[in-house]
Protein backbone atom coordinates (compact mmCIF):
# COMPACT_ATOMS: atom_id res chain seq x y z
CA UNK A 1 0.00 0.00 0.00
CA UNK A 2 2.35 2.54 1.11
CA UNK A 3 4.65 2.58 -2.27
CA UNK A 4 0.97 2.66 -3.95
CA UNK A 5 0.40 5.82 -2.00
CA UNK A 6 3.88 7.08 -2.92
CA UNK A 7 3.95 6.57 -7.02
CA UNK A 8 0.01 8.50 -6.47
CA UNK A 9 1.76 11.10 -4.66
CA UNK A 10 4.62 10.73 -7.46
CA UNK A 11 2.13 11.45 -10.13
CA UNK A 12 0.74 14.07 -8.29
CA UNK A 13 3.89 16.31 -8.38
CA UNK A 14 4.85 15.84 -11.79
CA UNK A 15 1.55 16.86 -12.71
CA UNK A 16 1.36 19.63 -10.59
CA UNK A 17 5.04 20.75 -12.25
CA UNK A 18 3.78 20.24 -15.94
CA UNK A 19 0.56 22.65 -15.08
CA UNK A 20 3.20 24.81 -13.87
CA UNK A 21 5.48 24.65 -16.76
CA UNK A 22 2.19 25.36 -19.19
CA UNK A 23 1.30 28.25 -17.39
CA UNK A 24 4.58 29.74 -17.74
CA UNK A 25 4.79 29.62 -22.00
CA UNK A 26 2.03 31.96 -21.88
CA UNK A 27 2.53 34.57 -19.02
CA UNK A 28 0.58 36.63 -17.91
CA UNK A 29 2.22 39.80 -17.35
CA UNK A 30 -0.44 41.02 -14.23
CA UNK A 31 -0.47 44.43 -15.68
CA UNK A 32 -3.32 46.41 -15.73
CA UNK A 33 -4.02 47.66 -19.42
CA UNK A 34 -5.10 51.10 -18.73
CA UNK A 35 -2.70 52.08 -17.02
CA UNK A 36 -0.26 51.06 -19.39
CA UNK A 37 -1.97 52.99 -22.25
CA UNK A 38 -1.57 55.74 -20.05
CA UNK A 39 2.15 55.08 -19.53
CA UNK A 40 3.03 54.40 -23.21
CA UNK A 41 1.62 57.78 -24.26
CA UNK A 42 2.58 59.86 -21.36
CA UNK A 43 5.99 58.39 -21.32
CA UNK A 44 6.57 58.65 -24.89
CA UNK A 45 6.49 55.05 -26.39
CA UNK A 46 3.82 56.46 -28.89
CA UNK A 47 6.17 58.92 -30.11
CA UNK A 48 7.85 56.45 -32.40
CA UNK A 49 5.81 53.30 -31.91
CA UNK A 50 2.22 55.40 -32.75
CA UNK A 51 -0.90 55.00 -29.95
CA UNK A 52 -1.80 51.53 -30.77
CA UNK A 53 1.45 50.45 -31.32
CA UNK A 54 1.10 50.23 -35.10
CA UNK A 55 4.61 51.81 -35.61
CA UNK A 56 4.96 54.13 -38.29
CA UNK A 57 5.91 56.82 -36.07
CA UNK A 58 8.86 58.78 -35.72
CA UNK A 59 11.33 56.22 -35.79
CA UNK A 60 9.84 52.88 -34.41
CA UNK A 61 8.60 49.46 -35.28
CA UNK A 62 5.61 47.73 -34.60
CA UNK A 63 5.13 47.03 -31.49
CA UNK A 64 1.57 45.00 -31.38
CA UNK A 65 -0.73 42.99 -31.93
CA UNK A 66 1.19 39.78 -30.79
CA UNK A 67 3.52 41.57 -29.05
CA UNK A 68 6.95 40.92 -27.97
CA UNK A 69 6.71 38.95 -24.22
CA UNK A 70 6.98 41.06 -20.95
CA UNK A 71 10.69 39.64 -20.66
CA UNK A 72 11.62 40.65 -24.39
CA UNK A 73 9.74 44.00 -23.49
CA UNK A 74 11.23 44.47 -20.51
CA UNK A 75 14.87 43.82 -22.48
CA UNK A 76 14.41 46.32 -25.00
CA UNK A 77 13.32 49.04 -22.99
CA UNK A 78 16.36 48.78 -20.37
CA UNK A 79 19.28 47.82 -23.03
CA UNK A 80 17.58 49.31 -25.95
CA UNK A 81 19.91 49.81 -29.55
CA UNK A 82 19.60 51.75 -32.58
CA UNK A 83 17.29 54.95 -32.24
CA UNK A 84 15.47 53.04 -29.21
CA UNK A 85 15.96 55.47 -26.19
CA UNK A 86 16.90 53.67 -22.28
CA UNK A 87 14.21 53.78 -19.91
CA UNK A 88 16.15 53.13 -16.69
CA UNK A 89 14.50 51.55 -13.51
CA UNK A 90 14.26 55.63 -12.36
CA UNK A 91 12.14 56.39 -15.02
CA UNK A 92 10.25 53.65 -15.91
CA UNK A 93 9.56 50.66 -12.67
CA UNK A 94 9.25 47.44 -13.46
CA UNK A 95 5.48 47.13 -13.26
CA UNK A 96 4.86 50.06 -15.47
CA UNK A 97 6.38 47.56 -18.22
CA UNK A 98 4.05 45.32 -16.81
CA UNK A 99 0.97 47.51 -17.69
CA UNK A 100 2.39 48.63 -20.90
CA UNK A 101 2.61 45.09 -21.99
CA UNK A 102 -0.96 44.38 -20.86
CA UNK A 103 -1.95 46.99 -22.96
CA UNK A 104 -0.36 46.03 -26.03
CA UNK A 105 -1.34 42.64 -25.78
CA UNK A 106 -4.99 44.02 -24.97
CA UNK A 107 -4.61 45.53 -28.58
CA UNK A 108 -6.82 43.24 -31.23
CA UNK A 109 -5.70 41.54 -34.30
CA UNK A 110 -8.56 41.83 -36.30
CA UNK A 111 -8.80 43.31 -39.98
CA UNK A 112 -12.19 41.88 -40.28
CA UNK A 113 -14.95 44.70 -40.47
CA UNK A 114 -17.69 42.58 -38.69
CA UNK A 115 -15.44 43.29 -35.67
CA UNK A 116 -16.54 47.01 -35.88
CA UNK A 117 -19.73 47.61 -33.47
CA UNK A 118 -20.69 50.41 -36.09
CA UNK A 119 -20.83 48.28 -38.78
CA UNK A 120 -23.08 45.41 -36.91
CA UNK A 121 -26.04 47.93 -35.92
C1 LIG B 1 12.80 57.91 -29.91
C2 LIG B 1 12.01 56.83 -30.44
C3 LIG B 1 11.54 55.73 -29.52
C4 LIG B 1 10.91 55.82 -28.30
C5 LIG B 1 10.53 57.07 -27.54
C6 LIG B 1 10.61 54.46 -27.89
N1 LIG B 1 11.08 53.57 -28.80
FE1 LIG B 1 10.96 51.55 -28.71
N2 LIG B 1 12.05 51.39 -30.44
C7 LIG B 1 12.49 52.46 -31.20
C8 LIG B 1 13.29 51.96 -32.30
C9 LIG B 1 13.96 52.80 -33.38
C10 LIG B 1 13.32 50.55 -32.16
C11 LIG B 1 14.08 49.54 -33.03
C12 LIG B 1 15.47 49.45 -32.45
C13 LIG B 1 16.33 48.39 -33.09
O1 LIG B 1 15.95 47.85 -34.11
O2 LIG B 1 17.40 48.13 -32.52
C14 LIG B 1 12.51 50.23 -31.00
C15 LIG B 1 12.28 48.95 -30.55
C16 LIG B 1 11.44 48.64 -29.49
C17 LIG B 1 11.06 47.30 -29.12
C18 LIG B 1 11.53 46.00 -29.79
C19 LIG B 1 10.58 45.68 -30.90
C20 LIG B 1 10.94 44.39 -31.60
O3 LIG B 1 10.03 43.73 -32.13
O4 LIG B 1 12.13 44.02 -31.60
C21 LIG B 1 10.23 47.40 -28.04
C22 LIG B 1 9.56 46.26 -27.30
C23 LIG B 1 10.07 48.81 -27.76
N3 LIG B 1 10.81 49.54 -28.66
C24 LIG B 1 9.29 49.31 -26.74
C25 LIG B 1 9.24 50.66 -26.39
C26 LIG B 1 8.53 51.15 -25.23
C27 LIG B 1 7.73 50.29 -24.27
C28 LIG B 1 8.74 52.50 -25.20
C29 LIG B 1 8.30 53.48 -24.12
C30 LIG B 1 8.63 53.15 -22.77
C31 LIG B 1 9.55 52.84 -26.36
N4 LIG B 1 9.84 51.70 -27.05
C32 LIG B 1 9.97 54.12 -26.70
C33 LIG B 1 12.24 53.78 -30.97
C34 LIG B 1 11.65 54.30 -29.83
Amino acid sequence: MKSIDLAALLIGLVSLSLAAGAASETPATGGNAANGKRVFVTDGCYYCHGTTGAGGGIAGPRLAPNPLPLEGVKAKVRTASGRMPVYSATVLKDSEIADIVAYLQSIPNSTDAKDIPLLNR
